[in-house]
């Protein structure tokens, strides 16, 4: 079953609810966004529209997820855009929540241990993010009741928290990972792009190079000598924050690759104030 009809908006959450409750027996896939939509954003609503029967696209700059008050203050909003793109790429139902407190106002507590994942990459620099991250998909989920919900590789950790907090929590949502989407240059689309300058956007290449530099490279056995080549070009033009080569499933930092298992190569780096992140898959 597919909707046709122009796409649906809501402010509120009592009356999305409403308007989900009147419908029976559909799938509902679920995009979850901070808005300032792109390709990459697209790319999730498409498959969403692909695997199941009504799609619902969340746009919430959500601030208990930001751990510095300027990266918050900064973000892009883009509300009108976003919504002629959502309009234009058949998204069904678009929650745009009308404040904070309308997405927060029903939440209790509950606790997940993420264990190693909360201490790693993105755990270790961005102190309280997956716990923020965690409590606001939470309740959209809450909101939305979805079958399966879609989050993009671009943000493997995110994802991999996601998939443990819906697995602890028992919650029967089938998390969907999407590939990465790139611009042509190799650049992972970001909505974080849009606060680069020309130059800068040119720089922040290195982030894609060096993760292509380590796909090519990265074989059976030892693998530090390309990660401190890959840190060399990371220093000269950005201020990197990690490289990392892990085990995809654990997120385990690895310095020597074993046939059988999967990795990915992890990069964080700053171009100017931006804080930008990419990944790769490693095919040792
Ligand atoms: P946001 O950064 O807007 O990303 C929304 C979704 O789009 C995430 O699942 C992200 O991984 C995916 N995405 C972003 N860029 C992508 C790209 N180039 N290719 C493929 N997918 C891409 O991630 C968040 O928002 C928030 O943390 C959120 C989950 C909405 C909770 O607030």
């Amino acid at each position: 079953m597919q909707f046709d009809s122009k796409m649906e908006i809501f402010r509120t959450q009592k009356t999305l609810k409403q308007y989900l409750s009147t419908l029976n027996e559909i799938t509902i896939g679920f995009v979850p966004t901070m808005g300032a939509l792109h390709q990459g954003h697209l790319s999730l609503i498409k498959r969403a529209k692909e695997e199941t029967d009504l799609v619902v696209c969340s746009i919430f700059v959500n601030p208990t997820q930001f751990n510095e008050s300027a990266d918050f203050e900064n973000y892009p909003i883009t509300h009108d855009k976003d919504i002629s793109i959502l309009e234009n790429a058949s998204c069904d139902v678009l929650y745009l929540p009308e404040n904070v407190a309308d997405v927060y106002q029903n939440e209790t507590d509950f606790s997940v241990d993420l264990g190693f994942l909360a201490t790693v990459m993105e755990g270790e620099k961005r102190p309280g993010h997956f716990d923020g991250v965690m409590r606001v998909v939470k309740l959209l989920f809450e909101i939305t009741t979805p079958t399966k919900a879609f989050f993009g590789l671009k943000d493997f950790q995110q994802y991999s928290v996601i998939r443990k907090m819906v697995s602890d929590l028992g919650m029967e949502i089938d998390i969907v990972g999407c590939d990465i989407i790139r611009e042509e240059n190799g650049l992972a689309m970001s909505s974080r792009n849009a606060l680069l300058s020309k130059t800068e956007k040119k720089d922040a290449l290195v982030l894609s190079k060096t993760l292509k530099f380590l796909q090519e490279n990265c074989k059976e056995g030892d693998i530090r000598k390309f990660l401190i080549e890959g840190m060399d070009a990371l220093f000269k033009i950005s201020i990197p924050e990690y490289l990392i080569v892990a085990e995809s499933k654990t997120l385990k930092p690895v310095i020597s690759l074993k046939k059988g298992i999967k990795y990915r190569a992890f990069v964080v780096a700053k171009i100017g104030n931006v804080r930008l992140i990419d990944n790769i898959e490693i095919f040792v």
